[in-house]
């Protein structure tokens, strides 16, 4: 199976064939969405909520993303793997900027990277470009700035925020990004930067109009996700209940003595065997 290139995934657009894009975490995760033949694995700092348990993705380091995607990069050798830049590790400075990314490439292995942003860090993204590290960008609801949105709410509504979620798709594309996610965006304003952009756009509760879809493993899974059901996820699975009714099981088994049975005991030769006492 031949990996994806930033190349071919512009091809992919302009052919309209989809790009298919998970999260992942770890190496089963990874392995997993690689055999099932997704296109593109994200290491999503998500993995704050859903992996690590916190609230929201702002706790997240710059350590955790490294230590996934390396697990990641284990698990899906043949799969093009974007890493996301946590929050504050971009933006201020541009040094500190370029050194957090070389670190997630370096040392977590992964082939590009996601910002959360527009215009304001399209300075950035271009610096990240020369420096020879491929760029998606993220608009629409940005997790990381989720206290200056005031909540988890679907953006792009009014005529003022959709001028400037279209301008900041511009600017991200001008500055070099190779691909754009979308994030709770109304579905006729994610279409129309569709069609404005070269660059393939990846949407998550964006609508139809996109050229690719990306969503949380543990939400696709039904997989202890921490967060109440969401209209714009399908799930095609429960394995958190399929996971907590084997565990029950194996809780009862070995409080009925049922487990291990015999076919699990390695019976050796009791004549060997000498009485401990007498
Ligand atoms: O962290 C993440 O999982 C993401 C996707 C939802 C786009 O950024
Ligand atoms: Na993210």
């Amino acid at each position: 199976r031949k990996r994806l290139t930033i190349t071919s995934m512009k091809k992919m657009k302009q052919e309209r064939n989809a790009i298919s894009v998970l999260t992942a975490y770890d190496y089963p995760s990874a392995k997993l969405a690689e055999e099932a033949g997704i296109d593109v694995i994200l290491v999503g700092d998500s993995l704050g909520n859903v992996v690590l348990g916190y609230e929201t993705t702002i706790p997240v380091t710059i350590d955790d993303i490294v230590y996934h995607t390396k697990a990641v990069a284990r698990g899906a050798g043949h799969t093009f793997i974007v890493a996301d830049m946590p929050f504050m590790t971009y933006g201020a400075s541009r040094e500190t900027t370029l050194r957090n990314a070389a670190r997630i490439m370096q040392e977590g292995g992964a082939h590009a990277l996601k910002l959360e942003g527009g215009t304001e860090i399209a300075a950035d993204v271009e610096a990240l470009v020369k420096a020879g590290i491929p760029v998606m960008g993220h608009i629409g609801l940005t997790p990381q700035s989720v206290h200056q949105l005031g909540g988890y709410k679907v953006q792009g509504k009014l005529d003022r925020e959709a001028e400037r979620l279209m301008n900041d798709a511009k600017a991200l594309e001008q500055a070099g990004a190779f691909s754009i996610v979308m994030e709770l965006v109304t579905e006729p304003l994610a279409a129309a930067i569709s069609e404005a952009l070269a660059i393939p756009t990846i949407g998550i509760g964006a609508g139809r109009g996109c050229d690719g879809q990306v969503l949380v493993y543990h939400d696709l899974l039904q997989y202890a996700s921490p967060y109440t059901p969401k209209k714009f996820v399908k799930t095609y699975a429960d394995i958190g209940t399929t996971i907590r009714e084997a565990i029950e099981s194996y809780v009862q088994d070995v409080k009925g003595a049922a487990f291990p049975a015999e076919e699990h005991a390695f019976l050796g030769h009791t004549s060997a065997v000498q009485p401990l006492y007498g």
